[in-house]
């Protein structure tokens, strides 16, 4: 059978930069005899104006069958007053929570062409290919209990509770470690075991995956704080990075911002390896639905064109034709195709969505 995609556009710029996306699925299937069967749902606020509701139960059973889901982007204004209940992010809480996709995917890559761009000094970023991976369905945003109670002098306590079982450390150490191995055979933990029983037990458990079951994978251990200062520091020291939710998710926000713009980082959340030996994947960019600038044409597609790529390798075994096509953007950017996301101030004219696209597109038949 063909491997099977269920996209889900989204909102704003999402439905924007998933036709680039579009674009190069179609290109796999005429120039590379690859077809993958597409289905295309709605998702977030386009799924609430049609449906009342943020994920449609048919979209998140059709989201259960296929082997990966793309998705652009959710939200904006005109939904910003919806109840809690059926906000467009919502949606995307309910895919990742009945997908149970524990492990979030974070690469910081630099472009050697925008290397400048970055606000680090070149030598430090240039050649940075680093992975964090962070811990998705656990930890203090969802440890119970949780809430905002009265205390005892007459004001009020807000709770939450960092909590992490033995099986939850263990999964997603063991996606941390996959990953090592088909890239540069060395992991870093960040925790911060000095403070923290959950991250004594965090501490302990990566170590155990390790030695039981990755011994050949090099693998370190450091506490967060200190992490974030050698991210900026010297971020090559890095292959893959594991951590907890709430650590991955100021971290990985930091190790983004090393290598530019928001509309280049490309995500993937996997879950568990199902019997055909695919983990259960969603796949998108980091950036959200951009309402400045939606429907302009301003949208750079690329952190969703590098989510495909990454769809490729980790879903469907394609690594070679993900390296193809982040190839093609590395090409196009050398030319000096940017969208006014990537140009400085003084930077010369823009170009389109659709002129990065069919670039992207023009660069993937040369090569
Ligand atoms: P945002 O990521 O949508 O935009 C932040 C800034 O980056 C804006 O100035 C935007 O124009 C720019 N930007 C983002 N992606 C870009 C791209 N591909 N090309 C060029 N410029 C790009 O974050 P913001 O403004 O905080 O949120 C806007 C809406 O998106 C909100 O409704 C928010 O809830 C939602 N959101 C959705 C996410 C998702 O679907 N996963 C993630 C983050 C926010
Ligand atoms: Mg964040």
């Amino acid at each position: 059978a063909n491997p099977s995609l269920l996209i889900l556009a989204g909102d704003g710029i999402g439905p924007e930069v998933m036709t680039e996306v579009k674009k190069i699925i179609t290109w796999f299937g005429t120039k590379r005899g690859v077809h993958f069967d597409v289905t295309e749902d709605l998702v977030g606020g386009c799924a609430y104006d049609k449906h009342g509701t943020p994920l449609h139960d048919d979209t998140m059973a059709r989201a259960m069958q296929v082997d990966a889901v793309l998705l652009g982007a959710v939200g904006g204004p005109a939904y910003d007053n919806l109840d809690f209940s059926v906000k467009p992010e919502r949606g995307l809480l309910r895919l990742r929570k009945e997908m149970d996709l524990f492990s979030n995917l974070r690469p910081a890559q630099c472009f050697d062409a925008l290397a400048d761009f970055s606000s680090l000094k070149k030598d430090i970023i240039s050649g940075l290919d680093i992975m964090i991976v962070r811990e998705l369905t656990s930890g203090v945003y969802f440890g119970e209990p949780r809430g905002i109670f009265p205390d005892n002098e007459g004001g009020r306590v807000g709770v939450n509770t960092q909590r992490y079982t033995t099986n939850e450390i263990r999964r997603v150490a063991r996606s941390a470690f996959e990953l090592a191995k088909r890239r540069g055979n060395k992991v870093c933990s960040m925790e911060k075991a000095n403070v923290m029983e959950s991250g004594i037990l965090w501490r302990e458990e990566v170590q155990w995956v390790h030695d039981h079951e990755y011994p050949e994978v090099e693998l370190s251990h450091m506490y967060a704080d200190n992490g974030a200062m050698q991210l900026v520091r010297w971020p090559k020291q890095f292959d893959v990075i594991v951590t907890d939710n709430l650590f991955g998710d100021i971290l990985s926000d930091c190790a983004a911002m090393l290598t530019g713009s928001l509309g280049m980082l490309p995500s993937a959340s996997l879950g568990a390896v199902q019997a055909n030996g695919r983990p259960k994947a969603l796949y998108e960019p980091v950036h959200g639905s951009a309402p400045d600038i939606a429907g302009q044409g301003k949208a750079n597609p690329i952190a969703c064109i590098l989510s495909f790529a990454m769809a490729l390798r980790y879903s469907f075994d394609m690594g070679d034709d993900a390296a193809r096509v982040e190839k093609a953007v590395e090409t196009v950017l050398a030319n000096g195709a940017r969208t006014a996301d990537l140009m400085d101030k003084d930077g010369g004219t823009p170009i389109s969505t659709t002129q990065m696209g069919d670039a992207i597109l023009a660069a993937l038949d040369a090569s």
